[in-house]
């Protein structure tokens, strides 16, 4: 059995809402093992090298300064397919769309701010976990 591992970020609006405790319950509630935790401050160099893909788009800069913010608990959690389990745990990105059951269409709404408060992040992919792991637990 191959312990895949994925990150996952309660974002600064999870954090300030006080819904890290539900949102690692729910992790945990899967199956999924949490292996790392740490609260972080990020800033602007470590957003930007996390959300590459999304440079000199719209919502890029609103992203930043959404995500730096405030405090931010980054995740190790490991298990079978958690990569797949957790983004669909998590839901949707827009908040309002994303299904009652998942974590952002259960606690997450929009909120009218020019970027989308959607409490969690979680990887897309194997590669993409490897190096966003690397990013947040160096
Ligand atoms: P993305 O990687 O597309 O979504 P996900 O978090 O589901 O993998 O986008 C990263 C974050 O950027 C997303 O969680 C919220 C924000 N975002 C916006 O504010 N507006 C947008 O139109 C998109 C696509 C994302
Ligand atoms: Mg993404």
């Amino acid at each position: 059995m191959s312990a895949e591992e994925t990150l996952i970020l309660v974002k600064p609006d999870g954090v300030a809402r006080g819904l890290t405790g539900e949102i690692l319950r729910r992790i945990e509630a899967k199956g999924y093992t949490i292996t790392d935790l740490r609260m972080v401050r990020a800033d602007r160099e470590l957003l930007t090298a996390h959300y590459a893909e999304h440079e000199g788009k719209p919502f890029f800069e609103p992203l930043v300064e959404f995500m730096s913010s405030g405090p931010v608990v980054a995740v190790r959690a490991s298990g079978h397919r958690v990569i797949e389990g957790f983004r669909s745990l998590a839901g949707a990105t827009d908040p309002t769309a994303a299904a009652p059951g998942t974590i952002r269409g259960d606690l997450g709404r929009d909120w009218g701010l020019n970027v989308q408060q959607n409490l969690v992040h979680g990887s897309d992919s194997t590669l993409s976990a490897e190096r966003e792991l690397g990013l947040w637990f160096s």
